[in-house]
């Protein structure tokens, strides 16, 4: 029996917590090698025991702001696996304060990341791209409902979300796919270190599902949009947040 991902071969930048880490599991469980990155060794270690796929994960020590580091990265991609089919630009940082709070220090940091990050991280890998190839970007449900606070973060993920148009358009003709997801209130290591556990209590409410999401509930996704099941998406953004933006919570 085939699997959606046997013999793919698929980048996931932030691997080693949470969604990109879920995303990897799944990936890996459905036949493809992966390529996971992070800025911490110790986490970066960690991961691929935890994945324990043998030669199937490469891990790359970098930074997603970093294009010297981008570079080092495809090269060794280019090395070991000679192209990608995927690619899911999920590395990101949450940042949430009032924008009378956010210095310019804050504001260049989260842009790195979150803007700059992604925008070469997808620039660099396109050479690499396979024809049918597929790329995913993770956005964020805060992009299409306001959050006070996340004035800094959203713009980010608007941002981010923006490129899924623009380059679908201007890479459909070479057969590549780009869609992004938006996830909601995921609970990972980000989540966690964002809210307070009051704060946590407070949100579920706000959710027709009446939870939490989980990291497999956004890989889920991801799979479904990076897989040939999905190879009439594109230029989407596929929302995974139980329906925290279109719907009020509440009997009839
Ligand atoms: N959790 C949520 O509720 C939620 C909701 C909407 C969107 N998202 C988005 O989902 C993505 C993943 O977040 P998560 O919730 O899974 O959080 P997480 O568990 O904190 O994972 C973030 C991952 O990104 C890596 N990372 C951060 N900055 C990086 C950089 N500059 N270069 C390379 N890797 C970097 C982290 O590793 P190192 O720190 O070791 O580098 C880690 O592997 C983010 O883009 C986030 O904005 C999350």
């Amino acid at each position: 029996m085939t699997s959606r991902f046997d013999n793919k071969i698929a980048l996931i930048t932030g691997g080693t917590s949470g969604i990109g880490l879920a995303t990897a599991r799944r990936l890996l469980a459905e036949g493809a090698h992966v390529v996971i990155t992070g800025r911490d060794k110790t986490r970066l270690d960690a991961a691929v025991e935890e994945l324990d796929g043998g030669d199937r994960v490469l891990a790359m020590r970098g930074d997603a702001a970093s294009l010297a580091d981008l570079d080092a990265l495809t090269a060794a991609v280019q090395d070991r696996h000679g192209r990608l089919d995927v690619v899911f630009a999920n590395a990101g940082v949450a940042s949430f304060q009032p924008i009378g709070d956010v210095t310019e220090a804050e504001f260049d940091r989260v842009m790195d990341i979150n803007v700059k990050g992604v925008f070469f991280t997808i620039q660099k890998t396109v050479p690499l791209l396979s024809d049918n190839a597929a790329i995913v970007i993770n956005a964020s449900w805060t992009l299409h409902r306001g959050l006070p606070a996340a004035s800094l973060y959203s713009a980010t993920k608007a941002a981010v979300h923006n490129l899924t148009h623009t380059l679908a358009a201007e890479l459909g003709p070479k057969g590549i796919r780009v869609n992004s997801v938006s996830p909601g209130y995921i609970e990972t290591a980000m989540f966690h270190d964002a809210l307070t556990d009051e704060e946590k209590s407070a949100v579920v409410p706000e959710v027709v599902s009446g939870r939490l999401g989980t990291a497999d509930d956004v890989a889920d996704a991801v799979a479904f949009l990076a897989s040939q099941e999905a190879s009439y998406v594109n230029g989407q953004d596929l929302i995974i947040d139980g329906g925290l933006v279109a719907a009020i919570p509440g009997a009839a």
